[in-house]
């Protein structure tokens, strides 16, 4: 069965690696089902990364992820929430240039912080966000559409 997961493109990795990052979600085999750019407003990115918000880094957290626009998708696939975060690498790019050399991580992020790109952990978690990005009307259409 086809899953949902939300992919998001970061305000670090928007100007230099949009398109290859593109290039590489098509290349894979993912439809992309909804798309948008924007750039969140704070009270949108504070909602969206709620689960984080007791870390130490969610101030510097949310400053970034509002800092300029974001692409924010809808990967429909297979297996898409754990595809795609293979696809993504571990958070910690130092990590990811070990473990998995080819991942978007190793290749474009900078720290742990300016990591280049978001994708849902689970398939819970990816529903509410894309609830929360695209809204309940998008997913209806959408779900008629098919
Ligand atoms: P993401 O997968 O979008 O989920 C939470 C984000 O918080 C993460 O990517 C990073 O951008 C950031 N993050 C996670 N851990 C740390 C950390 N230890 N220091 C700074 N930023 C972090």
């Amino acid at each position: 069965p086809k899953q949902k997961t939300l992919a998001v493109i970061k305000p670090d990795a928007m100007e230099e690696h949009r398109d290859t990052i593109l290039e590489e979600i098509r290349g894979r085999g993912f439809s992309v089902t909804q798309l948008k750019e924007a750039v969140l407003s704070r009270e949108m990115a504070e909602e969206f990364y709620k689960e984080h918000k007791e870390k130490p880094f969610f101030k510097q957290l949310v400053e970034f992820m509002c800092r300029g626009p974001c692409m924010m998708l809808v990967l429909t696939k297979e297996n898409a929430v754990e595809e795609w975060r293979a696809i993504m690498g571990p958070t910690d790019p130092d990590q990811a240039k070990m473990t998995s050399p080819d991942s978007l991580r190793a290749r474009f992020a900078s720290d742990m912080l300016h990591n280049s790109v978001h994708g849902s952990s689970n398939e819970l978690h990816a529903e509410e966000k894309i609830r929360f990005i695209f809204g309940d009307i998008c997913s209806d259409a959408e779900l008629t559409a098919d």
